[in-house]
């Protein structure tokens, strides 16, 4: 049924598809249908930074930025939801079209720049829906803040969305806000970390609960690199890292139409990237903090790739666009029978 729906949505432009496959995941989800779409996935229950997920199959941020559809996602059967990047401040974007489709590659460049309607806004949608499992809000910065002040913005969402989230995602890695990405580094990063884990915990005692910070990253950092981001995250306390976000790099969609727009490329062609870094991390951390692996899964045995290089959990967005909700229950079911071990 999905093929039938994405020949009609490949038909529209790459941003009314997503504009309208929202609406309708945000419809079907008020009226209850979505569970119609797809059949519901095996229960392979896991417990990741605390948290119980009916299973490790999770939707990745940048779909749903405003939490818009949380309960038409997760009735879909994805094992948790993670919405946003949402900023302090709505903003309205990169000028269109940012969103570029590269079918031959089951590929997708964006260049979105966190077109968001803020923080309150999100909440209040949070607030109204009625799910009740695992949320991750993804945060990030305005981009008119200058990056030396980009601590300020993350601790203004993360005080407005801590009550109401699962668990937080900082996003260091979006490639489509000038600067962003240096706040992967050196003593930059040091300063985020140390003033997200100082205010974690104070928020912790206003709340009388541990709401667990997880840290996304690029795709694009040396072995070096991200065996110091690793380092960085067990010193401050960090609960969790995701890996990964779009990549620069153009390897794999050479010459395809599409291929030289600026942005983040994502889907198959990331997939490789994305779990060395998985297994970079993995082999830094050593089980201290867990994995949320993203990055190309397109088919289940993907998913299963990313638990093997050392995930824990994992999340889906190019692949649902390219297979649909079905791809859901084939990523529970490839885990599922995984060699236990
Ligand atoms: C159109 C689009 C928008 C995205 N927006 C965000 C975002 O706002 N925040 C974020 O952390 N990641 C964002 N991502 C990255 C995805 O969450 C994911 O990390 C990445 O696409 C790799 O997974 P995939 O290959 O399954 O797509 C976006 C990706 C796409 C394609």
């Amino acid at each position: 049924m999905y093929n039938l729906a994405r020949q009609l949505l490949f038909k529209l432009s790459p941003e009314t598809s997503h504009d309208l496959s929202l609406d309708l995941i945000g419809a079907g989800g008020r009226l209850g249908l979505n569970g119609l779409l797809s059949k519901a996935p095996a229960r392979l229950p896991v417990t990741v930074m605390g948290l119980a997920f009916p299973n490790p199959v999770g939707l990745a941020a940048g779909l749903d930025k405003n939490g818009a559809a949380i309960d038409g996602f997760a009735q879909l059967g994805f094992g948790f939801v993670e919405i946003g990047t949402v900023t302090p401040r709505p903003q309205p974007g990169n000028p269109k079209p940012r969103i570029f489709r590269l079918p031959h590659a089951e590929a997708i460049i964006n260049r979105m720049g966190f077109n968001n309607l803020g923080v309150d806004n999100l909440v209040n949608r949070v607030k109204a829906a009625s799910y009740k499992g695992i949320l991750g809000i993804n945060i990030g910065k305005n981009f008119d803040t200058p990056v030396e002040r980009a601590v300020d913005d993350y601790l203004i969402c993360l005080d407005k969305v801590y009550a109401h989230a699962s668990y937080v995602t900082v996003n260091v890695s979006s490639p489509n806000t000038p600067g962003l990405r240096s706040l992967q580094f050196g003593d930059s990063l040091k300063q985020l970390l140390e003033a997200l884990s100082v205010r974690q915990q104070a928020l912790t005692l206003q709340h009388g609960r541990r709401v667990p910070l997880a840290i996304k990253i690029a795709p694009d950092m040396t072995d070096e690199e991200t065996a110091l981001v690793a380092v960085a995250l067990i010193e401050t306390g960090m609960d969790a890292v995701i890996a990964t976000n779009t990549t620069l790099s153009r390897q794999g969609v050479e010459g395809l139409p599409h291929a030289d727009e600026a942005g983040g490329l994502s889907g198959a062609p990331v997939r490789e990237k994305s779990t060395n870094t998985v297994r970079v991390l993995a082999g830094e951390l050593a089980g201290r903090l867990p994995i949320i692996a993203a990055g190309g899964i397109t088919e289940g045995r993907h998913a299963a790739e990313k638990i093997a290089a050392g995930a824990s959990l994992v999340q889906i967005y190019s692949g649902f666009i390219y297979k649909g909700p079905a791809l859901i229950r084939e990523s529970v079911d490839a885990i599922a029978a995984m060699p236990r071990g």
